[in-house]
């Protein structure tokens, strides 16, 4: 791969759901009291070591100086965006930003079209891990050749750093593909130059966003799955766990996220988290799924409905080590009671004995060989997630 080596998806907290572009959060003082808020609680030792600046970050607004190097705000980024970094370093985090392949950013501040070895040169000079590159403001049928070019650029910074070099985030397919048609769409040529990449609208934190994204990674999940791998991660977007989603929303996210081997890329303001969602967002066996190093991409597996009404969906994925992880998740607004999760229907042999663990109770239910019943598995609230991960044991020796 050119740019990176990275053989887990990538963790960390993006500045775009929560501050969008609100200039006054967008500064040097609050992204330093992000960095201390992931230390403080203990996320950036879980893995969330990315700390992102998304759009609007820069200096100028409109049109650039195509030979001037791009800077950041200075009101807002007084001591420069080599200092965000080094400040970000010293407390062992990394370090991401955002351009756009096209003239202008989304939100419209000077993009990177016609200044990209510039401007590789500057974020690799200012000590940059990760880079997001959107897709405003170019047309679709010459991204091929910017973000081939753009991989080339980031992997002459890996050969001068001798290792790892900047992270390759892709805006590209979210921008070119037929939504009714990903097929025809040369993921394997992206997978080749990118590290991650967005295929899909901007997420909200919103249920029905989080919905609509996981029923079409679903649908398509023929095509995506076979992409996703060590250094290869299908973007499903960010989080939204504590930006709008309740509690059990935002652990069938994080639930579904893990089992999509998707980026955890955080999307709420630190600086006003709720022990709710710290305690979601920094589950081990969570994101040990999530982070699990066959990067398996899991399928939705089964989407139950009764009397035309969806009930619950149930999400697979195969872990290392022959252990599953499954997710049933409530789509409905009532609190569902699971008759039960027969192996059949998750795709394993009837007979194979499991140790099956609670993720988010944290606790072993029990051993099951063939179905695990309904007293073992706790009613699921609406929109939440059980989520449990099935653990081979030895049959018993008597
Ligand atoms: C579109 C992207 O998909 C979003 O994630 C965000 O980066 C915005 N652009 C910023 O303008």
């Amino acid at each position: 791969k050119d740019a990176s080596m990275l053989s887990k998806p990538p963790m960390g907290w993006n500045s775009w759901n929560s501050y969008g572009c609100h200039t006054s959060k967008l500064t040097e003082t609050t992204i330093h009291q992000v960095a201390e808020v992931l230390v403080s609680t203990g996320l950036r030792d879980i893995g969330y070591r990315y700390v992102n600046l998304d759009d609007c970050w820069g200096a100028v607004h409109g049109a650039r100086n195509k030979s001037a190097p791009l800077q950041g705000d200075p009101v807002r980024f007084p001591s420069g965006m080599k200092a965000l970094g080094d400040y970000l370093h010293e407390r062992g985090m990394l370090y991401g930003i955002y351009s756009d392949c096209g003239t202008r950013t989304c939100q419209g501040y000077a993009g990177s079209m016609g200044s990209e070895a510039l401007d590789v040169k500057t974020f690799a000079d200012w000590g940059v891990d990760y880079l997001k590159l959107d897709g405003c403001w170019a047309s679709t049928k010459d991204m091929k050749a910017l973000y081939t070019h753009w991989s080339e650029l980031l992997r002459g910074v890996r050969e001068e750093r001798g290792g790892r070099g900047i992270v390759f985030s892709c805006s590209w397919p979210a921008y070119a593909i037929d939504p009714q048609k990903p097929e025809h769409f040369n993921f394997t040529y992206v997978s080749q130059i990118c590290d991650l990449w967005r295929i899909y609208g901007d997420i909200s934190g919103h249920w029905s966003s989080v919905m609509a994204i996981a029923d079409w990674w679903a649908e398509h999940q023929d095509v995506l799955v076979p992409i996703a791998g060590p250094d290869s991660f299908n973007d499903p977007d960010m989080l939204e766990v504590g930006n709008g989603l309740t509690k059990e929303e935002g652990q069938t996210q994080m639930a579904i996220w893990s089992i999509l081997a998707a980026p955890l890329i955080l999307g709420h303001d630190p600086l006003t988290m709720t022990s709710d969602t710290l305690e979601v967002v920094s589950n081990p066996e969570v994101v040990a799924v999530d982070q699990d190093p066959a990067v398996d991409q899991g399928r939705r597996v089964q989407s139950y409905s009764h009397n035309g009404t969806r009930t619950y969906d149930v999400w697979v994925r195969r872990l290392a080590g022959g252990d599953v992880a499954v997710a049933l998740v409530n789509v409905g607004s009532e609190t569902l009671a699971v008759s039960q999760l027969r192996w059949s229907e998750i795709g394993l042999t009837p007979g194979d004995s499991y140790r099956a663990r609670d993720l988010w109770r944290r606790i072993d239910i029990g051993h099951f060989n063939e179905t695990i019943p309904s007293d073992s598995i706790p009613g699921i609230p609406p929109h939440g997630a059980f989520f449990i991960r099935l653990i081979p044991t030895e049959p018993p020796t008597s």
